[in-house]
């Protein structure tokens, strides 16, 4: 059996955070921001109140609603995000506590690749399907950056881009042709070139930083110091640039790559989803892959770069405004962190 992406949902906070908003914060411009990365506004989590889990949850109820199903009928959550509610344990299981999943006959799987994570939980999730493993999937992909980017001048370069948000799905078998291919890569020599490395247990072993690491004689000694607070360094680095030209190849590679494996052809794709990294790397892939306006969906004007969020948020909103139709071909991608790539191309039921 194949499987089929058989309901979608998303939640974005209310909190809409404007460019103008950020520039009492930082020395920014609405006119720069847009000009380079498209985006006009995001949405915030409201304080106290909305974390993942609960944007995911709220996500996901909608996403299981269409599928037919109810909670207690999900038998593997996979949660992709790379701001989870705790260190550990993962965002899966505070998911199923959420969603008031009573049952144990279920699985939860905490997926951590970035921008990714979504197409490698779609991967992750069609093997299980392929196999007879399971039988409703329950993927989600939710982000709260707001709690952990640098809004001073310092951090602009990267705190422009992101904001908050989850999206959904469910998967289920089909005897139709449903997810065609999934393709996955990643290049761990740039691990650091786009990275949040504090706290961690790397213990300095990468680089000749002092973090402040109290006792020589503990390995390590703490995740979190008082230097990496009070000199920011727990805020996440980005090679914008280096980033951006990778991006662009890779993107396109990848579609292509999985476009050859189905003998299919970019005049086959009837709607691309690409990670809404920035608008600039959309329009770069929609001229390289020839793909006019109403084939291309992007989004990130309104909610910004929300990660692993982002494939099911702009998927739901073109689904929801009717741009994908039974039988259509719709392919998705990313490109992030790591650095890790790939696509997948759906059949929609
Ligand atoms: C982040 C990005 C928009 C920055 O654009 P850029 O053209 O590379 O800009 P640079 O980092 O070279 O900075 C250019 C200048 O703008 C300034 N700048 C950076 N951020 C700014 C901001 N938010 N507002 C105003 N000025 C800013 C820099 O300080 C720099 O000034 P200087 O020339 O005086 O030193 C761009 O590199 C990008 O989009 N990269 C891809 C990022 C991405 O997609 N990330 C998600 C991956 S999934």
């Amino acid at each position: 059996m194949n499987a089929k992406i058989a309901g979608v949902g998303y939640y974005v906070p209310e909190n809409v955070f404007t460019n103008e908003d950020l520039t009492q914060y930082m020395d920014t411009s609405d006119e720069w921001i847009q000009e380079r990365t498209g985006i006009k506004e995001r949405r915030f989590a409201t304080k106290h109140k909305e974390t993942p889990t609960t944007m995911g949850a709220a996500a996901a109820r909608i996403a299981i609603d269409r599928a037919g199903i109810s909670p207690e009928d999900v038998d593997f959550i996979i949660f992709a995000t790379l701001s989870p509610d705790y260190y550990f344990p993962g965002c899966g299981v505070l998911l199923q506590r959420e969603l008031g999943i009573t049952k144990t006959e279920i699985g939860a799987l905490d997926v951590r690749n970035q921008c990714s994570g979504f197409i490698y939980g779609l991967s992750v999730a069609d093997q299980f399907i392929r196999s007879g493993m399971y039988k409703n999937i329950l993927l989600v992909g939710s982000e709260m950056h707001s709690m952990g980017l640098d809004f001073s001048t310092k951090g602009r370069g990267v705190s422009v881009i992101f904001g908050d948000g989850a999206g959904a799905v469910v998967l289920q078998p089909t005897e139709g042709e449903g997810i065609l291919t999934t393709k996955l890569h990643s290049d761990g020599s740039y691990a650091e070139e786009l990275a949040l490395i504090n706290f961690g247990s790397h213990g300095g072993y990468h680089d000749e930083v002092d973090y402040g690491y109290p006792d020589p004689k503990i390995p390590g000694g703490l995740f979190a110091t008082e230097k990496m607070v009070t000199e920011g360094m727990m805020y996440p680095y980005m090679n914008g640039q280096k980033v951006f030209k990778k991006a662009v190849v890779k993107f396109v590679e990848v579609i292509n790559e999985a476009l050859g494996s189905t003998g299919l052809d970019k005049k086959d794709i009837d709607m691309m989803i690409p990670h809404q990294a920035n608008l600039r790397i959309s329009q770069f892939v929609q001229q390289s892959m020839g793909l006019p306006d109403e084939k291309i969906f992007n989004n990130i004007q309104k909610y910004g770069n929300t990660t692993a969020a982002s494939i099911p948020i702009a998927l739901c909103e073109a689904w929801e405004a009717g741009k994908i139709k039974s039988g259509d071909l719709v392919c998705l991608a990313a490109f992030g962190s790591g650095f890790t790539w790939g696509s997948a191309l759906v059949r929609w039921n």
